[in-house]
């Protein structure tokens, strides 16, 4: 009997000792660069063991900890390491960095729409746009992979009716599993595959309860991006409710789509978080995607903070893309509106924003004193009805919230014998406030735009709601306050297209200085992300929540992540019709010919009213016909990128070049021949910098410069005037910016530079501060 309470304590202290060593070891990414002379698989791998057997206690042990060992492109392998351990090897010869594998986040608020692809509707260049589709051949030889949540492959938009022949390049493969096999891959979907090992190293075996242990989507993010890039022409699409009919297709409607699932529910967490990306799942497809031979990549994920690039998947991953030759673009994230919010920062990648189209849902309110105020509803009911209005803070159950927390409608605060049958007013609205107030009993919920301005994020929300904007909720307060009868009329939904002024940018999209590298001016463009309808999967309800049993074909969403599918699509047709261009000839064109003005003829905005600048909107909205044509690129080399990094960070991405000594060699990161200009710091009040063009126009023709200077910035440009008389003929010309003491100390000045030959307009952005 005396042996039990010892066997207990014993039993609990070695429980104790196991869970503490597991908790010492996490996933780490340990990054070697580049494979270096002809190696097999097994040479690679067990070159990566004898790494991991130098930590670990035996080779056992050692093979036991490896979770990846990345093959093709990149070199380098994930493991269970502790913190010791990724020290003692992060110092090992030939290891360039070890950092912990952590997740990104979908660039999405989740709500949804239609895309009118290119060149936006509002400037009557369809026709233009047409043109370049039908140059392109529809995108049907370029394959462009969609790193994601996976794909819903019986949506009509992937469909492969009337396509030829998958093009002899391509070398992926259609990768079977939970409700998955060959037989999902076709013509249109060319590719998918799925890599969960990170996931499932952090959250253990995919439940099937919340994910398919495949590429199939159980979310609709990666369903909805794939569709923007690359679905066919689908008539008569429309989200739940008949909202936004239309013809929905993706901005390529032939390219070759190729899926490569990296994120994964994960069960229990937050909205926000409902996802996970790890990095060393995503090296594996980024490794895996180059072999196969895309020529885009389109990610629409990220960390909330930019992270040094030798310490982020993506970075690594799209370095090597970039390599290849692959143009990889990036949502800049949703984390707007604050500065240094921008996320996907690196040179070699296309950070793409979001910004309005010219089409809204309208649902106004009349409250019972007659006041009217405008409303915008994508909510799926006949919303038209009187009901009594109640304001959540006066019909929440005592105790339940504080007078920080009052009044926003959070799950189980309201009392569901005020709110039975009655219309909520909610001060911040979206998803998870119309369900608390569904669940209390109530008819109908009024919310409050949780973002100050314009732009209103759509949502099929389960009961009658519109949303208000932020200047008007004081309206509505005050009209509670003050009537005990307080009544509601809510109006049905109208669409209203053509709207005015378009586009102004999404309250939501993250913004500059870029916090890696400021030298570098981020986000690069901008393009449609507010309430954009695309494909969605039928596993995946409208608000992604179990209270909601609803399947849809097709729905509106938000955010980065619908942008930047559509600069994919973009990035594919301008391969198609230039084959030969580099990545950063592609990605020049897409900047250089952005449109900065809205269907007013105005300056395009931010969602307050205001002129954008260019840590908002970049270099403006994109324009591909344009970009197909625009006479002069900023081209780089991939030894460009490299000297770029040895003045940025001085950390060496790639160890089979070694940065000069002689830092005259190093020019700074300013230097770096980027189709915009951004100068964290003027050393001495001034500073020179140089830029190389080369013609891609006509043979022959002359360029002259007009520059915008920043106020308080002096800028001048030398040669004024660039004579070229062959395609493919290269510029070189310098900018001297000096401090010319009207500007403030630590405040941007933006500005710009034009080339024009009387046709093409190669424009860059100037973004300049004076640190010192
Ligand atoms: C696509 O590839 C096929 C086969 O190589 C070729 O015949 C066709 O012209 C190409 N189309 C475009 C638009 O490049
Ligand atoms: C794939 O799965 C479907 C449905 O279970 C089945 O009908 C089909 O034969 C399968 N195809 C292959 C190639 O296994
Ligand atoms: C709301 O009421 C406050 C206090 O009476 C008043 O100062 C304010 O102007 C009112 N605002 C609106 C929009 O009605």
């Amino acid at each position: 009997m005396h042996n039990q309470p010892t066997l207990f304590l014993f039993s609990l202290l070695l429980l104790l000792r196991i869970s503490a060593l597991f908790a010492q070891h996490q996933v780490y990414v340990v990054y070697l660069g580049e494979h270096s002379g002809l190696k097999t698989p097994e040479e690679i791998e067990n070159v990566h063991r004898s790494y991991l057997h130098s930590v670990k206690s035996s080779r056992e042990e050692a093979a036991a900890s490896i979770i990846y060992s990345y093959k093709n492109a990149i070199n380098g392998f994930s493991a269970f390491l502790t913190s010791q351990q990724a020290d003692v090897l992060s110092a090992m010869d030939g290891v360039i960095s070890v950092f912990r594998s952590q997740p990104s986040r979908l660039h999405t608020t989740r709500s949804w729409d239609f895309i009118s692809l290119l060149e936006a509707n509002w400037d009557a260049s369809m026709a233009k746009g047409e043109e370049l589709l039908k140059k392109a051949g529809y995108g049907q030889n370029v394959t462009v992979g969609v790193i994601d949540t996976g794909i819903w492959p019986e949506s009509e938009s992937f469909s492969d009716t009337d396509m030829g022949p998958i093009p002899s390049y391509w070398k992926g493969s259609c990768q079977s599993g939970d409700q998955f096999n060959s037989s999902n891959c076709n013509r249109k979907i060319v590719g998918a595959r799925y890599y969960l090992k990170g996931y499932e190293a952090n959250y253990g075996p995919v439940d099937p309860k919340f994910d398919f242990r495949s590429p199939r989507d159980v979310a609709g993010h990666g369903t909805h991006a794939a569709s923007i890039v690359g679905g066919r022409r689908v008539p008569d699409a429309a989200a739940i409710g008949g909202i936004g009919s239309g013809t929905a297709s993706g901005g390529a409607p032939l390219v070759r789509l190729a899926v490569y699932k990296v994120c994964w529910a994960i069960p229990g967490g937050s909205m926000e978080e409902a996802n996970g990306c790890f990095d060393d799942d995503l090296l594996a497809a980024f490794d895996d995607a180059i072999a196969d031979g895309v020529q885009v990549l389109s990610v629409s994920m990220g960390r909330s903070i930019s992270l040094p690039y030798e310490m982020d998947g993506i970075a690594i991953g799209a370095l090597y893309a970039l390599k290849r030759n692959i143009v990889v673009v990036c949502s800049a994230g949703n984390y707007g509106p604050g500065l240094s919010t921008v996320t996907n920062v690196a040179p070699w990648v296309i950070t793409v924003g979001a910004s309005s189209i010219d089409r809204v849902f309208s649902s106004p309110v009349v409250l019972g004193n007659g006041v009217a105020l405008e409303g915008q509803s994508i909510t799926p009911f006949d919303v038209a009805g009187t009901y009594p209005l109640v304001y959540a803070a006066d019909v929440e159950i005592p105790g339940s919230t504080t007078s920080e927390n009052n009044g926003l409608c959070i799950s189980g605060t309201l009392s569901p014998d005020l709110v039975s049958g009655k219309a909520v007013f909610c001060r911040n609205g979206a998803t998870f406030e119309t369900l608390a107030v569904a669940q209390a009993g109530g008819a109908a919920a009024v919310l409050g735009n949780p973002y100050e301005g314009m732009g209103v994020i759509g949502r099929s929300y389960m009961i009658p709601s519109t949303t208000i904007l932020s200047n008007e909720i004081q309206t509505v307060y005050n009209y509670t306050g003050s009537d005990k009868a307080a009544t509601v009329t809510l109006t049905p939904i109208e669409t209203i297209s053509d709207t005015k002024p378009t586009p102004f940018m999404a309250p939501f999209t993250s913004r500059g200085p870029n916090h890696v590298e400021p030298n570098i001016l981020k986000p690069d463009v901008t393009a449609p992300g507010l309430n954009i309808l695309a494909a969605w999967s039928e596993a995946a309800s409208p608000l992604n929540v179990p209270a909601d049993k609803r399947v849809v074909k097709y729905q509106f969403l938000s955010g980065t992540s619908t942008s930047c599918p559509h600069v994919s699509a973009a990035a594919a047709l301008l391969r198609a019709v230039h084959p030969n261009w580099s990545s950063a000839a592609i990605r020049s064109a897409l900047i250089t010919t952005a449109k900065l003005t809205n269907n007013q003829g105005e300056s395009i905005t931010n969602e307050q009213g205001n002129p954008s600048n260019p840590f908002e909107s970049g270099a403006g909205h994109i324009q591909p016909s344009l970009a197909a044509d625009p006479g002069l690129v900023y081209d780089a080399s991939y030894r460009d990128y490299l000297l770029f990094l040895c003045a940025s960070s001085g950390n060496r991405l790639d160890p089979s070049f070694d940065c000069p000594d002689d830092d005259y060699d190093v020019p700074s990161a300013s230097h770096f021949n980027y189709p915009s200009l951004a100068i964290y710091d003027l050393e001495d009040g001034r500073m020179k910098v140089a830029r190389v063009v080369t013609n891609v126009g006509p043979a022959r023709s002359t360029y002259t410069v007009t520059i915008s200077e920043p106020p308080g910035y002096t800028v001048e440009i030398s040669p004024a005037v660039l004579r070229f008389s062959a395609v493919g003929e290269k510029q070189r010309f310098n900018i001297t910016v000096t401090d010319g003491g009207g500007a403030f100390e630590n405040v941007y000045g933006f500005g710009s530079f034009v080339w024009s030959d009387g046709i093409h307009q190669v424009r860059s952005p100037i973004a300049v501060t004076n640190s010192d």
